[in-house]
């Protein structure tokens, strides 16, 4: 009888099991969604944000940023979201403003308790968007651009993901990636306790955190990852649009998702082959006849027209042919965590001068900071470091993806709140036991802050007294003020260089109030943290919460929670540090605000939240985070107007490839154009620059354009403020790439004298590759 019962009612149950398992009424399962949008930005005149060098200003694209988002809903219950940016780091104005939109558009879904905005910490992206005046120094001051591409960015990010929420589930994975990432300040770290160090085998934290989206009807529609390193594989001195190592890994992994039939990895440098089998499939296969080929070349002249329709219509095209219409885009994104101390310099650091390793403990060669600069994997290439480390993440992210087998299961909850951290009092055990309760400072930057890093040492000009200096610089630079005894003592061993949080004219320097927020996915658990831990303060954290979440008082979550830290999110305030890497002093430390006990402040703070949300409890709002938009000064000019010179038009080819000419795969490609400031139209969603090729006699079909590794476009002026500007397009031909006839082509936008905007276009000539 009890046989009989159990084989009819175990199959019942298993499709039960099944039914729920697709959406019905399980709490297992969730609505997702992704979504993807271009925050490339101006890609002229604009100081880069990062490494505070004034001469670093963007100049072109090597390829575009994007925000990418996903959203993760209970169908009727919380909801969460998450934004990661190809930028440097989340900014507090852009949060406040986003946050703003967001309200406007849905009411109460979404606030700053459950949407989190995240930094990848590229610092080759354009800067101006943080509202506190430390960070607008040599962007000469606050750029409504820089501003307004993000803030559109990721409100269009969140639209799609909202309008993509559809029921899916969520895999998690982990995994060690050894090589992308080394510490830079070893002698800091060392300083912690050796206890301490003994449990780990690294000095920086290797693992990547990986979730895999699979919609049910779909399957996979993406992945968001978390790992730790800095986002400067590009040096201080470039001066293209790029997303260093994590939007290369981005790009990357979304290729090749677009072109995953063969399931291989492509060993192809620039990973656009996709492309190439795309238009391999829409172009009758011309005989391999060279001469035919060439004739066929010699045909196409190089040309310019003006453009009644913005051009970058048709580069939408480009990628669009990439993938399936009738499926969500493919979303991945590399994101950010504990970096503060971790380069993706992997070779170490070397003296430009001897070429020997630097001081280990000061970073210096003799004596000086100036030469000491980390070395990437790429060395002496930028380019090619950045697409190592990128595709070191990627295929690392690639192989968490093929083997995510952990559901998320359970809860969606967030708990938010706002501290000032200019003057939390923190309790800390006393030696021998008890409790003591010590101050954290208004925030002061020390002299280490100056010498910058091995990734990019400081020239910075930041200093009292200091003539030098642009002129932001010099109409602030007056209104420094030297601390007093209380804040000297609070900020001890720190030597102060800019007591930046005493400062509050013409309007703050340094934020005090910030955010902290944990978002909660079933067994996985995001701290967003408004900053840049290093390695053992990111690990005393997640330690710290995860003991809270863990203890035995709950039954909430079980051993197995998965918890990253989100970094440089919702807002940004600089570096922590433990308390004994602060004693140390080296940039981490000099750039750790709110003194020694920082951290501390911080793990007491996330507990407190933490244990919100394992007890079902709300958590008090702090106070507000100020909003600084109508104080902003700017003193970036605009673009005045473009011109050519007499009998020369917009578009025109200015040095072509030469006549016949035929390429070989692996050779450059480069062509330049009378052009005008690309600030006149950031071709958002589009392209400056497309490589064409020829379908059958006389039709030219996109194939490669500005967001491919293989493409950069390089914009420069003669002289600053001239008014003339050339367009240099250097195409890298890929090993992948289709033989056929091909151009280049460009596209820009030219103001007049009196402010009209017009769409311009050119093409080389055509020229064989074979
Ligand atoms: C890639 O291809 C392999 C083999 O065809 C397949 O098993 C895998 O699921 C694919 N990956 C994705 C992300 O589609
Ligand atoms: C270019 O090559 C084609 C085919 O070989 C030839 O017919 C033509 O004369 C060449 N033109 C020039 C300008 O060399
Ligand atoms: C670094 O500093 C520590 C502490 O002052 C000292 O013991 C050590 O020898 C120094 N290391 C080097 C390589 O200079
Ligand atoms: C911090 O502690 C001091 C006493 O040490 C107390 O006067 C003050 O009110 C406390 N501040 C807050 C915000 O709790
Ligand atoms: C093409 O340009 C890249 C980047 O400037 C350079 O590294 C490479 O050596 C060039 N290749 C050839 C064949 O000239």
């Amino acid at each position: 009888m009890a046989r009989s019962i159990r084989t009819i009612w175990f199959p019942i149950f298993v499709l039960l099991l099944v039914e729920t398992g697709r959406g019905v009424k399980s709490a297992s399962n969730y609505l997702i969604g992704l979504g993807s949008y271009d925050i490339t930005g101006p890609a002229a005149d604009v100081n880069m944000m990062g490494y505070a060098n004034t001469e670093q200003t963007a100049s072109g694209v090597h390829f575009r940023l994007r925000a990418r988002a996903f959203i993760v809903a209970e169908p009727k219950g919380n909801r969460v979201v998450f934004v990661n940016l190809d930028a440097c780091m989340a900014s507090q104005l852009v949060t406040i403003k986003v946050l703003e939109r967001l309200k406007t558009r849905y009411g109460d879904l979404y606030t700053e308790n459950n949407v989190a905005i995240s930094g990848i910490h590229t610092h080759a992206g354009p800067g101006g968007y943080l509202q506190y005046v430390v960070y607008i120094v040599t962007s000469l001051g606050f750029v409504r651009q820089s501003f307004d591409a993000l803030v559109d960015g990721i409100e269009q990010t969140i639209i799609q993901a909202h309008n993509n929420l559809r029921p899916g589930s969520i895999y998690v994975n982990k995994g060690e990636l050894i090589d992308a990432g080394v510490n830079r300040s070893p002698s800091a770290y060392l300083n912690n306790p050796a206890t301490e160090r003994s449990k780990y085998k690294y000095d920086v934290d290797k693992d990547m955190t990986l979730l895999k989206f699979v919609d049910d009807e779909w399957g996979p529609i993406g992945s968001f990852n978390w790992f730790a390193t800095h986002g400067t594989s590009m040096s201080r001195t470039n001066s293209l649009i790029s997303g260093d190592n994590k939007g290369a890994a981005a790009r990357f992994m979304e290729d090749w998702f677009d072109h995953n039939s063969s399931g291989s990895i492509s060993s192809d440098l620039y990973m656009s082959s996709k492309i190439h089998r795309r238009v391999s499939n829409i172009i009758p296969v011309i005989e391999d006849n060279h001469h035919e080929l060439l004739e066929l070349a010699a045909s196409f002249e190089s040309s310019s027209g003006k453009s009644t329709t913005r051009y970058s219509s048709l580069a939408r095209r480009v990628r669009s042919a990439l993938r399936q219409t009738d499926r969500p885009k493919f979303v991945s994104a590399f994101c950010q965590s504990n970096c503060g101390d971790v380069s993706p310099n992997v070779l170490g650091a070397f003296c430009l001068d001897t070429g020997l390793p630097c001081d280990f403990n000061h970073s210096t060669c003799g004596g000086k900071n100036e030469l000491c600069y980390g070395r990437g994997p790429g060395y002496p290439d930028e380019f090619e470091s950045t697409r190592i480390i990128g595709e070191r993440q990627f295929r690392k992210a690639v192989e968490l993806f093929d083997g995510a087998s952990e559901k998320l299961n359970g809860k969606i909850d967030y708990r938010y709140t706002s501290v000032d951290f200019s003057e939390l009092n923190v309790t800390i055990p006393k030696e021998g036991g008890g409790t003591n309760v010590v101050k954290t400072c208004p925030a002061a930057m020390g002299f280490a802050f100056a010498a910058g890093t091995t990734d990019g040492p400081g020239a910075f000009d930041f200093k009292q007294g200091d003539d030098k200096g642009n002129a932001f610089w010099r109409l602030v630079r007056d209104l420094l003020k030297n601390p007093g005894k209380e804040q000297v003592d609070c900020q001890h061993p720190k030597p102060i260089l800019l007591d930046t949080g005493e400062m509050k004219l013409p309007y703050d320097w340094a934020p005090s109030v910030l955010p902290v927020q944990i978002l909660r996915i079933g067994q996985l658990v995001i701290l967003s943290v408004p900053g840049e831990f290093t390695t053992m303060a990111g690990r005393r954290l997640r330690d710290a919460v995860k003991k809270v979440l863990t203890s035995a008082s709950t039954k909430e979550f079980g051993s197995n929670v998965h918890i990253v830290i989100a970094g440089l999110t919702n807002t940004y305030s600089q570096y922590v540090t433990t308390f004994e890497e602060y004693d140390m002093q080296r940039y981490e430390g000099a750039s750790t605000l709110y003194g020694p006990h920082t951290l501390t402040g911080y793990i007491q703070e996330f507990k407190k939240l933490a244990s919100a949300l394992v007890s079902g409890k709300t958590v008090e709002s702090g106070p507000p985070l100020p909003n600084l938009l109508d104080k902003q000064i700017s003193l970036l000019t605009p673009v005045v107007m473009d011109a050519t010179p007499i009998g020369v038009k917009f578009g025109d080819v200015s040095s072509d490839v030469a006549k016949n000419s035929t390429f070989k795969k692996g050779d450059n490609v480069t062509v330049v154009f009378w052009s005008a400031c690309p600030r006149n139209d950031l071709m958002t969603e589009g392209t400056f620059a497309l490589v064409e090729i020829l379908k059958g006699k006389d039709s030219w079909v996109p194939a490669y354009d500005d967001d491919d590794f293989c493409l950069r476009f390089i914009w420069s002026r003669p002289a600053k403020l001239s008014t003339r500007s050339h367009a240099t397009i250097k195409w890298l031909i890929p090993q992948t790439a289709a033989s056929g006839v091909y151009r280049i082509r460009h596209f820009g936008a030219a103001k007049s004298l009196l402010g009209s905007i017009k769409h311009f276009t050119g093409s080389s000539s055509a020229f064989v590759v074979a």
